[in-house]
């Protein structure tokens, strides 16, 4: 026992580079959110008619943009301080944050919403559309308005029965209130056109009007961003500028990353982690660059080996495999559906001029990737009828092995 006591004490007492580790850790909200005024001042402008007009119209709004924009930091902020704003106004005004990777169907969002508003409906034997009009019903009682984000929206599109997204996207069609109490925001990764072609053209056409945008960010934004957390989660002078100037250059889309906050953040976060531990054996007291490269060579053995593997495949093969790389990257998917990957690859063979290959050898090129395993491959997923052939990918980071592709093609097509 007091050498466990002992063993906490001395962990407790042991010198760190870290003041404050949690302000790494992806989930912390920080005081300032940068770079995002444009998002925000928009976000501000579609939902004026919510305070001043609160049940008059449901405010839908499509948040887009690539991975580690900060898309769902920009939502929270926005939620939480709109919710205050009308709460001086006396108005009730609730913000609630669903994720539909874990709640992807109607009853999963309302009784994540409806628990998080600590609202007591018994959710057993209902169908969705009971649920829905409870749901509604009571915000009436409470006289609630609610701000609905719906993050990683694609997950929902892409399982729920279309009854369901319809009541979602159209709720006021299926719920006759006349005080419309839901707004909603929808977030998704990648392109805007991933929403689009998933939900009627009504609808698809009204988000388009209430997008908003993020860009990937860029080496000099990276910089300011990672700053801010340096300085709350180390000592004083334990990360050089040096170090997060590398950083961000290493993930800033204009310096050829893929201009990922998240990244760039568990980067300079597994650095920390690094240093700590040479600080504990008595080696440096200061994160290095050479951490910063150690935690990249861990992140990326699969890569060598799986290049290793690419000299061996003709041009076609190496098309197919970067169809599938861009077909993920652009839905965000963990894996695509064979019909996804041979649109994108007959785009990508228009793009270049080459002719596409017919579907059998299409797949039988796909076989031969998941047989290499450099792909995966998994038929049919629950919830859908049918068998179908979905592709995935997990050897390495999407963007590096993309760039590393697209050298390979432009060569290959020169020989
Ligand atoms: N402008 C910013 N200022 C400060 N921190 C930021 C900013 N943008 C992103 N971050 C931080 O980077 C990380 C990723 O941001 P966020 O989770 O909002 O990205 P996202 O666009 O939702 O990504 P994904 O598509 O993967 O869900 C978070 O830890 C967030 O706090
Ligand atoms: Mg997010």
């Amino acid at each position: 026992m007091n050498e466990l006591r002992e063993l906490i004490e001395s962990e407790i007492k042991r010198p760190s580079v870290f003041i404050d580790e949690t302000v790494l850790y992806p989930e912390f909200i920080p005081p300032v959110i940068r770079y995002r005024d444009k998002q925000l001042r928009q976000l501000v402008e579609l939902f004026k008619p919510v305070i001043l007009k609160p049940g008059s119209s449901s405010v839908k709004v499509l948040l887009a943009g690539p991975v580690g924009s900060g898309k769902t930091l920009t939502s929270i902020v926005f939620g939480r301080e709109i919710s205050r704003v009308a709460e001086g106004r006396g108005i009730k005004l609730r913000y609630v944050h669903v994720n539909c990777s874990r709640s992807k169907n109607l009853v999963g969002i309302i009784r994540e919403a409806k628990d998080s508003l600590g609202l007591h409906i018994p959710d057993r034997g209902v169908s969705s559309s009971e649920l829905l009009s409870a749901f509604l019903k009571l915000l009436s009682r409470d006289n609630t308005y609610l701000i609905l984000a719906l993050d990683e929206f694609e997950y929902f599109l892409n399982t729920a029965p279309p009854e369901d997204k319809h009541a979602i996207v159209r709720m006021y069609d299926v719920a006759q209130e006349d005080v419309k109490r839901v707004n909603m925001i929808f977030i998704v990764r990648g392109s805007p056109a991933n929403v689009w072609s998933k939900v009627d053209s009504v609808t698809g056409s009204y988000l388009m009007k209430n997008l908003v945008s993020f860009e990937p960010y860029r080496a000099s934004e990276l910089y300011t961003i990672l700053k801010d957390r340096v300085d709350a989660a180390f000592h004083q002078g334990v990360v050089g500028d040096e170090v997060i100037d590398y950083i961000s250059r290493m993930s800033g889309y204009d310096t050829g990353g893929d201009g990922n906050a998240r990244k760039a953040l568990a980067v300079l976060h597994a650095a920390g982690k690094l240093a700590d531990k040479d600080l504990a054996e008595g080696r440096t007291t200061r994160v290095t660059i050479d951490h910063v490269r150690q935690v990249i060579a861990q992140e990326y053995p699969a890569i060598v080996d799986l290049l290793d593997n690419l000299h061996y495949l003709s041009l076609h093969e190496i098309l197919v495999l970067e169809a599938v790389l861009r077909a993920l990257k652009d839905t965000g998917l963990d894996y695509v559906p064979m019909s996804t990957v041979e649109a994108t690859y007959n785009k990508l063979c228009e793009e270049l001029g080459e002719e596409p290959r017919k579907h059998t050898q299409l797949y039988s090129y796909l076989m031969d990737l998941k047989q290499r395993g450099i792909i995966l491959t998994r038929t049919s997923l629950k919830g859908r009828r049918g068998r179908s052939t979905y592709v995935g990918f997990g050897a390495a980071p999407l963007e590096a092995v993309l760039q590393k592709l697209d050298t390979m093609i432009k060569q290959l097509r020169v020989e």
